[in-house]
């Protein structure tokens, strides 16, 4: 069992698609092991999204993230990380395959509706930085 942070991001939330994409998660068979709506603010839009603070879009990045709220989860399961990244598609709307998340709601670089960790490790540190420990649950899916 294997832990990913997802982020339901401000244009998700606005366009009402939360629901829909967290659907696709359980459906796919992995769990909700934790989930909460925040406003993010600035700090921590810029401790999370440190890797890209060098890049040209890292202001309007911080802009957007910190712009509404947003719906934040934990999402386990085997191989979380990837299954997750699988079915996000490519960070680009533009690029992804029809059938991912982004590729069938997304034409948009920045505005790509939710954001899934790349590694376990950054999954480790992502989740530390969005929950307490005693807000992610472990529970018993069975019957
Ligand atoms: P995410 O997977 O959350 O990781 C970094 C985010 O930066 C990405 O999704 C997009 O929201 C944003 N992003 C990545 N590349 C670009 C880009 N070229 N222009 C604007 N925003 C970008």
């Amino acid at each position: 069992m294997q832990r990913t942070l997802v982020i339901f991001k401000p244009d998700c939330v606005q366009r009402r698609l939360v629901g829909q994409i967290l659907q696709r998660f359980e459906a796919k068979g992995l769990r909700i092991a934790a989930l909460k709506m925040i406003q993010v603010s600035k700090e921590l839009g810029e401790q999370h999204y440190a890797e890209h603070k060098e890049r040209p879009f890292f202001p309007g990045l911080i802009r957007f993230i910190t712009g509404g709220p947003v719906v934040v989860a934990v999402i386990a399961g085997p191989e979380a990380v990837a299954v997750v990244r699988g079915m996000m598609g490519k960070t680009s709307g533009i690029e992804a395959a029809p059938g991912t998340i982004r590729g069938d709601f997304s034409v948009s670089k920045q505005n790509n509706l939710i954001h899934g960790s790349d590694s376990p490790e950054s999954a480790a540190r992502e989740i530390a930085l969005w929950f307490q420990p005693e807000e992610i649950l472990d529970y018993d899916l069975a019957g």
